[in-house]
């Protein structure tokens, strides 16, 4: 079988391409880091939302099938106010991995409703393509009632004055991740120790995360992800570092309470200057579920107070509700 050399692409262009574009990295350190993560069999999930891979995202984000996966926003929000840690009134709000936006704004939506006004919104991303993403629909959302402003963080790389810089003198903020996040990167631990260094005592953290038993049968777990929009988002950073699909065979597996993705080499390609064999893997995805005692654990570590914790009707999912001591 000959050996095929492949080369990647950069994206050059602005917020405003098309959904159809070829699969790019958002910019040239990203593609550095990614094709040495392909070359070792590890891509964090953060190159799927980055690049084209925002337009990706934002298609399959609108799916009936990604929705069905994550706790509603509505849930969400009424888990931030049984906590009793919000007044009524008008919040400064700081969402890391707000994806598209559209569950943000339904989020806030359901805040505004029992009292709970975003006045000042910062988003703050991995991806600068899905920030601009999601600070269109959140504009357009919040009119002139509320301030929509946005900052690059990658919360696996170290901390930010991003929240520092924005925050409103003397009010608390609330920050919020969302939608199982915490479960897609690499260390949570980091992660949530990052996020804490870019916040201050008094400030709120509302985390929602994937949970269930890690003894699920995989047929059950598997099933909402047996997809071709997942399987498409999934294998993004692979397609813009030049490999095709039909070169790609892609499996999902589940152990150890961690839902997983990996692309198989269906064949033998070169990619900048190293040869890569066929059965080469590489995982791509990763959904951790959380453990109550494991995710209580890993927020009071980080050095937090929790406040409440709701569960999902059905268990699929924990809202954690702390404040910064
Ligand atoms: C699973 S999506 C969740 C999106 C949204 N919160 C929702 O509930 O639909 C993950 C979000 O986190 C962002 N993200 C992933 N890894 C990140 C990282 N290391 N640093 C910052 N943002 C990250 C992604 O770009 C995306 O916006």
């Amino acid at each position: 079988m000959p050996v095929r050399s492949v080369s990647p692409l950069v994206d050059s262009r602005s917020n405003s391409a098309p959904r159809t574009e070829l699969p790019r990295f958002e910019c040239e350190q990203h593609r550095l880091t990614a094709m040495e993560a392909i070359r070792v069999g590890r891509v964090p999930l953060k190159f799927a939302y980055a690049g084209s891979a925002a337009y990706t995202h934002d298609a399959y984000a609108r799916s009936a099938g990604y929705l069905s996966m994550l706790a509603s926003a509505r849930h969400e929000a009424d888990a931030l106010i049984a906590a009793g840690v919000v007044a009524a009134g008008a919040l400064a709000v700081a969402e890391i991995g707000p994806g598209n936006g559209g569950r943000s704004r339904a989020f806030l939506s359901r805040l505004a409703s029992r009292g709970r006004t975003c006045r000042r919104y910062l988003a703050l991303d991995f991806s600068e393509t899905l920030l601009g993403i999601a600070c269109d629909r959140l504009t357009r959302f919040g009119g002139d009632r509320m301030s929509v402003d946005s900052h690059v963080w990658d919360i696996e790389a170290g901390t930010s004055r991003g929240v520092e810089r924005w925050r409103p003198e003397a009010e608390p903020v609330v920050g919020c991740l969302l939608g199982h996040t915490l479960g897609n990167v690499e260390q949570p631990a980091t992660a949530l120790a990052n996020i804490t260094a870019a916040l201050r005592p008094g400030d709120v953290l509302l985390l929602s995360v994937a949970a269930g038993p890690a003894d699920e049968s995989p047929q059950d777990v598997l099933a909402p992800y047996r997809s071709s929009q997942f399987r498409t988002a999934a294998l993004q950073p692979l397609l813009a570092a030049g490999l095709t699909d039909a070169e790609l065979e892609f499996v999902l597996s589940w152990q150890d309470g961690v839902v997983t993705g990996e692309a198989v080499l269906r064949r033998s390609v070169v990619l900048g200057d190293h040869p890569l064999p066929a059965g080469h893997r590489i995982r791509c995805f990763q959904s951790r579920r959380f453990r109550p005692s494991d995710v209580i654990g890993a927020v009071r570590e980080a050095g937090w107070q929790v406040r409440d914790v709701v569960s999902a009707p059905g268990g699929s999912h924990l809202v954690v509700t702390a404040s910064l001591r």
